[in-house]
């Protein structure tokens, strides 16, 4: 993986963020309406920031890949809204920014929760592969959507989740 840092979103990055988000989110277009994603306004982010964790990973060259937000409700830590830009994806930045946000939940936290679109199997596999295990569904959500939403203890938090080799399994 490239060298990348992972850290809050600045003010001035605001329009640079959003237009990624805005393009990493029409990868889905054909399946449903993204506009949820793709035409969050500047006001819109930064009224975020009193109550939100909203990280933004870069590459050696200061480029923005990606990003995450994460904000505490009720005991639970709830992440939304992750995302890489296309030429940056499979290359492990989406990882990263997983474990940095899992990483900002509070102490008092009981849960982590992420949701995402039953319809989208390579997500679910994303968040089974860091460890989350399914905890509800969510029918007819955003523009009837149906969300999946995944859970994960705290204390799981820096566990290695990739699968046994064949041959530790003889
Ligand atoms: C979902 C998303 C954030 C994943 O980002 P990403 O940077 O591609 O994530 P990673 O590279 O960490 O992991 C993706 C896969 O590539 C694999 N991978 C990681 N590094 C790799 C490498 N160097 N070579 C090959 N594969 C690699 C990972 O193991 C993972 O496989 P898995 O999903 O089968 O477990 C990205 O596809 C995206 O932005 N999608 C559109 C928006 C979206 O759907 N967001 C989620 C909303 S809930």
């Amino acid at each position: 993986m490239e060298t990348i840092e992972i850290l809050s979103l600045r003010e001035q990055d605001i329009p640079a963020f959003l237009a990624l988000q805005a393009s990493a989110f029409r990868t889905h277009a054909t399946l449903f309406d993204t506009s949820v994603w793709t035409r969050e306004t500047p006001e819109e982010c930064r009224a975020e920031f009193p109550t939100t964790r909203i990280l933004v990973a870069r590459g050696g060259d200061g480029k923005i890949l990606g990003g995450i937000r994460g904000r505490e409700v009720e005991g639970v830590w709830l992440i939304r809204k992750l995302f890489v830009g296309q030429e940056s994806r499979k290359k492990g930045v989406g990882h990263a920014l997983m474990g940095a946000i899992e990483r900002l939940a509070p102490s008092s936290c009981h849960k982590i929760s992420v949701c995402t679109m039953l319809v989208l199997g390579e997500n679910i596999r994303f968040f089974l592969g860091l460890g989350y295990i399914p905890d509800f569904l969510m029918p007819d959500h955003y523009n009837r959507l149906h969300l999946i939403c995944f859970r994960k203890d705290p204390a799981r938090i820096g566990e290695d989740f990739s699968p046994p080799l064949l041959s530790d399994q003889e």
